[in-house]
């Protein structure tokens, strides 16, 4: 079965497991997804599945509508901070496919803001204004979802190709907005958790955590930081290509 997706230069005295490796790697090849797209949009999606499949097998703990805000929070922040990611992992890894899915993992935290929002305005609030107003005020935490959220929007309205040429250089300069909705976002998750932050108190792992990656990433994104790691990686790849060749260079002496 295997042999159908091998291509026809292929000598008929490989091993099994070279005939294998390469049919697999073929067939990858002709798949019209990439492994990391792949990945991607199965990661994106799992959690959407997973809370369908929750709600009909009524195996979403015992306050479904909670457990649906909190689950599209944390989904839409990990997706967002992957979406961040894309560029320094460039730059460390040298991968560029990386760079085209940026702007899809940006707009799949998006999905999942919008749905914990539609959560806490109408399931949460039954859509009652004042009762919102009046949650809004009462607690702080709401109000830096609300800016992370009103400031991803323009983000989601802006991400096609036609707003990128219409804006031109304001385009960047726009986008530039997810650094700071990136760390707004955080702020908010850890002032709803049980804890305290700026006492390192309670359960504040998780936001402790996504705060530093994302200072971690923003960093890495700084000019003279960016140009020592495209540098070193220049580097290694030099190095290593220089090893590979060494025995041929060998025999050939
Ligand atoms: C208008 C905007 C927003 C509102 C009204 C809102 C509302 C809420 C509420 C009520 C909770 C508490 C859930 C609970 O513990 O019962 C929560 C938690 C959370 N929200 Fe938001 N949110 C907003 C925007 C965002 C955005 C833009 C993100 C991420 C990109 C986000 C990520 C989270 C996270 C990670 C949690 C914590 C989940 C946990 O307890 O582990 N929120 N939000």
């Amino acid at each position: 079965m295997w042999n159908l997706f091998l291509p026809e230069r292929v000598p008929h005295r490989l091993s099994g497991y070279i005939i294998l490796k390469m049919s697999f790697i073929h067939w990858i090849k002709k798949l019209p997804y990439t492994p990391l797209q792949i990945a991607m949009h199965g990661y994106a999606w799992s959690e959407l599945v997973l809370i369908i499949y929750g709600l009909s097998t009524h195996h979403l703990t015992a306050n479904p509508i909670q457990a649906m805000e909190i689950r599209t929070g944390r989904h839409a922040i990990a997706l967002l901070v992957l979406s961040l990611a894309c560029t320094p992992l460039t730059t460390l890894l040298g991968w560029r496919e990386l760079l085209k899915r940026r702007r899809a993992l940006g707009l799949y935290a998006i999905m999942y803001a919008v749905l914990h929002v539609i959560i806490f305005v109408d399931l949460n609030n039954g859509l009652a204004w004042s009762l919102l107003i009046q949650t809004v005020i009462q607690k702080s935490y709401i109000l830096y979802g609300m800016a992370a959220f009103l400031l991803l929007i323009p983000l989601a309205m802006t991400s096609f190709d036609i707003w990128k040429v219409r804006l031109g250089k304001n385009w960047k300069r726009l986008h530039q907005v997810v650094y700071f909705t990136a760390p707004i976002a955080v702020l908010h998750y850890a002032m709803d958790i049980k804890g305290d932050v700026f006492h390192f108190s309670g359960n504040i792992g998780a936001p402790v955590a996504y705060g530093a990656v994302i200072a971690l990433l923003l960093i890495l994104r700084l000019p003279f930081i960016r140009k020592f790691f495209v540098a070193l990686r220049t580097r290694i790849v030099f190095l290593f290509t220089k090893m590979a060749q060494r025995p041929q260079t060998d025999r050939e002496q």
